[in-house]
């Protein structure tokens, strides 16, 4: 049987209906009994009066979470939570819940709820955050689409580092050392002498040790490459990009994103340019601040608070040391101690949510950065030889999805950004 969906009614579908959920929660009094009903799309209040349902008994005392049809008549009600509510004239039960749901209870910690994480995600909060995250993803999609970005996918398992030793995380591949892939930048570089632009949405891993409220072990990554494409160009992919994602969030989710008490103002009012400030600027920035900061040191989560606490909107950090860089970000001809690099940060003390830069596409310079910080050469042997094959001026970068997340929704920890995180001492559920 067709059954008519909540949002349809919360979008104004009165009269008549059938709908099928969960008991999201429940109370009664008096001989009436209020349900929330849940169907996926939506949360729906429901009176059960005593005196007009037949087995009200039976059904007053069904557990939370127990799955129903639900027949009865939907009208406009200014008292209930959604504005609409449907008023029950016969239930079916289709599957009893057992008694006390584990996360029934109103207060809970955040442990508790991480280990019931596949509880959770039945709550208003994570709905939502599952509404955005995949309307960040839609956007995302679309604006890609519509700048001539190709979508590609390349290996999880894989031979070498991208961004450093410290946080891989190994692979016992049938006997061979393998990891989990950092990221897919280099598989980017050799496609976009296929495609010329494309990008990709994948699982990236680091092996954090450190726990903080923005690194996850395991994130989604969205990474885009293009050819004949400088620094400054890659940077206007990037900022295009975040505000078109913003903006559409900001239009389509203003409910969801209120939830956590973000304005949607607050992301339709961004706007290009963003601000772009070099290192050294930053640096100076972090002295007067108070902070211990050297030229030459990099930036963590405290210091970059202090610089996306003085911004309203994304900005730019370009221009970093070498040393606190990849191997393969292109040093700055005018100035070789830094690199044509590029870190986006999030306003309102958020920080980094993408890196970025230019990369080294001489065959020579590459071998030289390799021995420099003393990597094998033969690892990156793949990545090397796209160097004597077609080589040319190129950028991209990496997006965290959840940091993004995080920003968008005005989020405490990027744990609420997914619905499974895995952290350093989390592995399930
Ligand atoms: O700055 P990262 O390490 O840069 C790269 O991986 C480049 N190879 C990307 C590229 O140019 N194709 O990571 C990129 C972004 C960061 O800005 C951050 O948003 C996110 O990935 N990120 C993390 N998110 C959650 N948890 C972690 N542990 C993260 N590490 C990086
Ligand atoms: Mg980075």
């Amino acid at each position: 049987m067709e059954f008519d969906s909540v949002s349809e009614i919360l979008r104004g579908k009165t009269g008549k209906i059938s709908v099928h959920g969960w008991i999201h929660n429940k109370r009664s009094s008096g001989g009436v009994a209020f349900w929330i009903l849940r169907d996926g799309t939506g949360l729906i209040q429901c009176t059960l009066r005593k005196d007009s349902v037949k087995n009200f008994d039976e059904l007053e005392n069904l557990p939370q979470e127990s799955v129903v049809e639900i027949f009865g008549e939907a009208k406009k009600d200014p008292r209930a939570p959604e504005g609409y509510e449907i008023s029950v004239t016969s239930v079916k039960i289709l599957s009893k819940a057992a008694e006390e749901f584990p996360i029934g209870r109103k207060e809970h910690g955040p442990e508790f709820l991480m280990d019931n994480r596949h509880f959770w995600l039945r709550s208003r909060e994570m709905l939502a955050i599952t509404r955005i995250r995949a309307k960040v993803l839609q956007a995302a999609r679309e604006w890609f689409d519509k700048n001539g970005f190709i979508e590609v996918h390349t290996p999880i398992i894989v031979g070498a580092a991208v961004e450093g030793g410290s946080t891989l995380f190994p692979v016992n591949y049938f006997g061979q050392k393998a990891y989990l892939s950092q990221s897919w930048q280099l598989y980017g570089e050799a496609y976009i002498a296929a495609v010329g632009k494309c990008y990709t949405l994948a699982p990236s891993f680091r092996a954090e040790k450190s726990r903080t409220r923005r690194h996850l072990t395991e994130y989604w990554h969205m990474e885009a490459e293009a050819s004949f494409c400088d620094l400054e160009e890659i940077m206007k992919v990037e900022e295009e990009l975040i505000t078109y994602i913003a903006q559409k969030v900001a239009k389509e989710l203003p409910e969801d994103l209120k939830f956590f008490g973000r304005t949607p103002q607050d992301l339709l009012k961004i706007k290009t340019p963003y601000k772009r400030i070099t290192y050294d600027e930053a640096v100076e920035i972090l002295k007067k601040s108070g902070v211990k900061f050297s030229w030459g040191d990099d930036m963590g989560a405290d210091e970059e608070k202090i610089l996306a606490n003085k911004f309203e909107q994304p900005f730019f950090v370009t221009h970093y040391p070498k040393g606190v860089k990849a191997f393969y970000h292109k040093p700055d001809s005018k100035n070789p101690k830094v690199t044509l690099s590029n870190d986006l940060l999030a306003p309102e003390g958020y920080g980094e949510i993408i890196g970025s830069g230019e990369r080294i596409d001489d065959y020579n310079e590459l071998m030289k950065s390799l021995k420099e910080r003393k990597m094998n050469p033969k690892d990156y042997e793949f990545y090397l030889n796209l160097r004597k094959w077609g080589t040319v001026q190129h950028s991209g970068f990496g997006l965290g999805i959840e940091r993004l997340v995080m920003w968008l929704a005005h989020l405490e920890h990027i744990r609420d950004a997914i619905a499974f995180p895995r952290l350093i001492n989390r592995v399930t559920p």
